[in-house]
Formats: structure tokens, sequence, C-alpha cells
């Protein structure tokens, strides 16, 4: 069984990383609705409201068990969406959901050759696990469209003591910020997290 503590304080390295995930997987969509895990649905509600035009390629990073690309797949039917995680394990849930034309095992700090360029990216629930954001968002930058998005959800407290406004700031050749949300709860039913951890909700536009 998994270590929920661990959720806060870290799981360790990659490989530890995609061990819990990959254990966690055929409970996680339950145990998630059981903490109100909103993310998701927050996420889409913003891009709904600050992106008028249909995003034709969508890619899902650390998608899971495809919690997001459900919210995205209601709002942008006829769009293609792409996947990726690091848990094989997620990702065979994800795809009998039958949302994403495409799902790769693959750890988003590392980039793959896709021929397309995608016009939305997003990274729900797991900016925790960015070991190098230079690298993410340099990866971010190759594979958007000029003009497209990036969403993603990062922890407050994290986002404290990883001096998070600087990392914005530094993007700023390459990024402009569209929107950044008001703290919101993360996961309000879970005793560890309840309203002591928030989230923002982060959308920027490639320039
Ligand atoms: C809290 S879940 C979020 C999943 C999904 N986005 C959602 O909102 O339900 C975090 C996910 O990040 C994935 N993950 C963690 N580190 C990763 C990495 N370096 N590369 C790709 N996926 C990663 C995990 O396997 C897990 O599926």
């Amino acid at each position: 069984m998994f270590n929920q503590k661990s959720l806060i304080s870290g799981i360790g390295n990659l490989s530890n990383i995609k061990k819990y995930y990959d254990d966690w997987s055929v409970k996680y969509d339950v145990t998630l609705n059981n903490w109100n895990y909103q993310a998701p649905k927050k996420s889409a509600r913003i891009l709904k409201q600050r992106i008028l035009s249909h995003p034709k390629n969508i890619l899902d990073l650390a998608c899971g068990t495809g919690l997001f690309g459900h919210e995205l797949n209601k709002i942008y039917k006829n769009s293609n969406i792409y996947g990726s995680d690091i848990s094989y394990q997620c990702i065979k849930i994800a795809k009998e959901k039958n949302i994403y034309k495409n799902l790769k095992k693959l750890d988003f700090e590392t980039k793959y050759d896709y021929k397309i360029r995608f016009d939305l990216i997003s990274l729900i629930g797991a900016m925790t696990y960015c070991r190098n954001f230079n690298k993410l968002f340099s990866i971010i930058n190759y594979y958007l469209n000029k003009k497209g998005f990036f969403i993603f959800s990062h922890r407050i407290d994290l986002w404290k003591t990883q001096d998070f406004d600087n990392i914005l700031k530094k993007l700023s050749n390459n990024f402009k910020i569209n929107y950044i949300s008001t703290p919101c709860n993360y996961l309000p039913l879970n005793n560890d997290f309840k309203d002591k951890i928030k989230i923002r909700i982060v959308l920027l536009q490639k320039c």
C-alpha cells in the first residue's frame, strides 16, 4: 500500500515515483475522488474562460490515469490529445478511457521527437516532481507552437521554498503570464493536505 505522507514530503527518485504511481494506479481515481481533487476541473474552467480558439493538438504531460485528459476531452471534443507519464500502469488505465490519440511512457524532462507541435500543453498535479525547471521549460518551449499555451498547477508551499516567482520571471523572454489563480484547495478531504496545502493554477503563453 502506498504511503500517503510521502505525497507531501517527497517520494524519492524517478524510479521510486514510478513504482509509487504504478502501485497506486488502480485505486488512484477513487482515492482522488474521495479527497475531492478539483485541479482538473478548475484548470479546464480556466482554459475555457481564457483560450478562445480550440487547440488542435494538446499534450497532457504526467497524464496519470487521465483525469485531466477527461476534462480536456469534454471541452475540446475535436482536439487530438496526446499524453505521457512515467507510470506504465497509470498509462494502461488512461488508455482504457479512449481519450488520448497517443500515450507514451516518458519522463517529462526527456525531449521526445513528436512530429508535430502543440497548441496546448498541461502538467496538472505534477510540478512537484520537476527536478530541473530550466530543462522542463525548455522542452515545453520546444514542443509548443508560437502563441501556444502551457497550463500547470503548483503547490504554494513549494512555490515559496523554490522561489518560483523568480523562476517565472526568468522565463519572460519565452513566455508571458496569461493567468495565475488565487490559492485553491488541492486535496481538501485528505487529512494531511486539507486547507493547509494549496495550489495555484498558472496559464502561460509562448511569445
Ligand atoms: C498526482 S498525479 C497527477 C496525474 C494527472 N495529471 C491528474 O491530474 O490526475 C502525478 C503524476 O505524475 C507522474 N510523474 C511524476 N514524475 C514524472 C516525470 N518525471 N515524468 C512523467 N510523469 C511523472 C506520476 O506517474 C503521476 O501519474
